[in-house]
């Protein structure tokens, strides 16, 4: 069971609940991959996914999961809803409560957004990326496939090259793996790095090669064009040449290195589109483990829910 009402983040989850998310996670994607769709664990609950921001993978992972779960799933975009006439976060959330909603899963450009809504409102708050802050679920979806496919994360060496600097899902998996006892380097252009990341725990590599070499994770991230406001890296073709990650650098990695990336992905840019489709590709189990994931963190909140009478 969760410690909080909340998941905002992985920065004060400890690894028990790591552990207990990712084993709940892979019973329901036993039960998912046989075909089942229709649990009762949050049956007469109310969830509305509250995105401020664009999605595919999370929102509809989060909808999906309230649905399969059994609970009355609704959901808002900022861009059709009284958002537009100037209703703030705290209202919104506070007309969601009065309707009783008991989960929000939110995404919002300003980080700490979530943790400002469920400091304001009884309901659970599932933080699904706010800002440069963190993607707690995008990290737990990772771990779950990396824990699937080497049966453990201890020991792990991950390797996440990209735009580190804007990136919410670089920090959550470093909070997350370095709980788990797994080594995270991170390798980036020097402006798309952020300062003091060592200090949180990275290793920050030098090369692709000393971020690559033995890797048993190779993940690349996204190019937040959105979140820049330019002239970090010359262009996405020199970007590509001297950041991307290329089909012959597997060959330095550990045996049975897999290629990760949380998506959207920009394809040839991050990874070439060979590594993105090929055979140690692990992209589109990532987003069913996004599923699982998401419906274990709802049940998990849903019993601390009911353990303290909320
Ligand atoms: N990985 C991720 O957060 O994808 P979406 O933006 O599609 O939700």
């Amino acid at each position: 069971m969760f410690k909080s009402k909340d998941l905002l983040g992985l920065l004060h989850v400890s690894a028990e609940e790591i552990s207990e998310t990712l084993n709940l996670a892979h019973e329901y994607k036993l039960k998912i991959k046989a075909g089942q769709k229709k649990f009762s664990d949050l049956s007469g609950k109310t969830l509305v996914t509250l995105f401020y921001e664009n999605s595919t993978r999370t929102r509809t992972s989060f909808e999906l999961a309230g649905k399969y779960l059994g609970a009355h799933e609704v959901n808002i975009s900022a861009s059709s809803s009284s958002v537009q006439k100037g209703e703030s976060l705290i209202d919104t959330g506070k007309t969601l409560a009065a309707l009783g909603t008991d989960f929000i899963a939110i995404r919002h450009p300003m980080a700490g957004a979530p943790h400002l809504l469920a400091k304001t409102v009884g309901v659970s708050v599932l933080n699904g990326g706010d800002g440069m802050n963190e993607h707690p679920t995008q990290a737990l979806l990772d771990m779950l496939t990396m824990h699937e496919t080497f049966g453990s994360l201890k020991g792990l060496k991950v390797a996440i090259l990209g735009d580190i600097k804007h990136s919410r899902v670089a920090k959550s998996n470093l909070f997350g793996l370095s709980k788990m006892g797994a080594e995270v380097w991170v390798y980036a252009p020097r402006t798309l790095m952020p300062v003091g990341f060592d200090a949180l725990g990275a290793h920050i590599a030098r090369s692709r090669e000393e971020a690559i070499a033995g890797a048993n994770v190779v993940m690349g991230l996204r190019i937040q064009l959105e979140r820049q406001s330019g002239g970090l890296f010359p262009s996405l073709s020199e970007y590509s040449r001297f950041y991307g990650v290329k089909d012959d650098m597997l060959s330095i990695a550990a045996k049975g290195a897999i290629i990760m990336h949380p998506g959207p992905v920009n394809r040839g840019i991050e990874l070439t589109p060979s590594l993105i489709d090929g055979a140690d590709s692990r992209i589109e189990d990532q987003v069913t483990s996004g599923l699982c994931v998401r419906m274990a963190a709802l049940r998990l909140i849903a019993e601390y829910r009911e353990k303290n009478g909320l």
